[in-house]
C-alpha cells in the first residue's frame, strides 16, 4: 500500500482526465453505481451528509441532487477543484472541503450520513477511517461504502479479470494522458482490498453495526452498509 503523500500525488495527476477516464473505462456504469449506492443510503432531503474522498465529487452532487446538505471532503485539492467547478451555480449544491479521511475537520455527531465511493481502497487505514466516520455520524447514523469488487460469475469473472488486468490500465494510461502508475494501482489495489465478508469485518471492527452489503453488476462493485452505535 502507497503512503499518503504518494496516494495524493497520484490523484493530483490524473485530476484532469480522471472524470473522462471514468466514464469510458466503466461504460457509464460506473454513474448508475453511485446511484445505487444513494438509493441503499436511503438520503432523505434535508439530511446532513458528509460524502469521504469525494474526488471530482460526484456522488457529492447526487446526493445534493436528492435534497441531502451535503459537504465533499478529500485530501487532493485539484480533484476539489473539479469538484467545485460542476458545482458552481447549482441549486442546493455541495460544499468542499481539504481534509484526510483519517483527521476528518468535523466535530462528533455532524452528520446524518457519511459515504465514501471507490475511495476507502485508497486510504492507509481503512478502518481508521471509517472509525472517523462513525466519530462525525450522529447515533444511529448510517455509513456506506461504494467500492470495487471481484466477480465470481464464471464467464463473466473471466472476462472482466481480462479487462481489469490487461486492458484497462493501457486505456486508463491513453485517456487520462498519465503514465503515473495510477490505472495499473487500479486493478491492483482491487485484487489485494478485502471484500465481501471480509470488508464487512473491517466495518466492525471500525464500531458499526449491522454491517451488510449488496453486490452491484455481477459483481464488479459492491456497496456496504453500516450503522453507527445508538
Ligand atoms: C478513486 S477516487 C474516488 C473519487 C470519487 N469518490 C468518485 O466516486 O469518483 C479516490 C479519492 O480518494 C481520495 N483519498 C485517498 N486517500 C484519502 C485520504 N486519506 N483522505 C482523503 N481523501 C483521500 C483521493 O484523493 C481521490 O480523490
Amino acid at each position: 500500500m502507497p503512503e499518503g503523500p504518494v496516494i495524493q500525488r497520484m490523484f493530483a495527476e490524473v485530476a484532469n482526465g480522471y472524470d473522462r477516464a471514468n466514464r469510458v473505462l466503466s461504460l457509464g456504469i460506473d454513474v448508475l453505481w453511485r446511484r445505487q449506492a444513494a438509493a441503499i443510503a436511503d438520503v432523505k432531503p434535508g439530511e446532513r451528509v458528509l460524502d469521504v474522498c469525494a474526488g471530482t465529487g460526484d456522488l457529492s452532487l447526487h446526493l445534493s441532487r436528492l435534497g441531502a446538505s451535503v459537504i465533499g471532503a478529500d485530501f487532493c485539492a485539484p480533484m476539489l477543484v473539479h469538484a467545485e467547478r460542476k458545482a458552481t451555480g447549482k441549486q442546493g449544491r455541495p460544499y468542499f472541503v481539504c481534509g484526510d479521511a483519517m483527521e476528518l475537520p468535523f466535530r462528533n455527531g455532524t452528520f446524518d450520513l457519511a459515504t465514501v465511493a471507490f475511495g476507502i481502497r485508497n486510504v492507509v487505514d481503512p478502518v481508521a477511517a471509517m472509525r472517523e466516520m462513525a466519530r462525525v455520524v450522529r447515533p444511529s447514523g448510517r455509513i456506506i461504502v461504494l467500492e470495487f469488487a471481484r466477480p465470481r460469475v464464471p464467464v463473466l469473472g473471466s472476462l472482466y479479470l481480462l479487462y481489469f488486468r490487461h486492458v484497462l490500465p493501457r486505456l486508463g494510461r491513453w485517456i487520462s494522458g498519465s503514465d503515473n502508475g495510477a490505472y495499473q494501482y487500479l486493478p491492483d489495489s482491487v485484487m489485494q482490498f478485502p471484500e465481501r465478508g471480509h470488508f464487512t469485518e473491517l466495518m466492525t471492527r471500525a464500531g458499526l453495526r449491522s454491517a451488510r452489503f449488496s453486490m452491484l453488476s455481477g459483481g464488479i462493485a459492491a456497496v456496504y452498509r453500516g450503522e453507527v452505535e445508538s
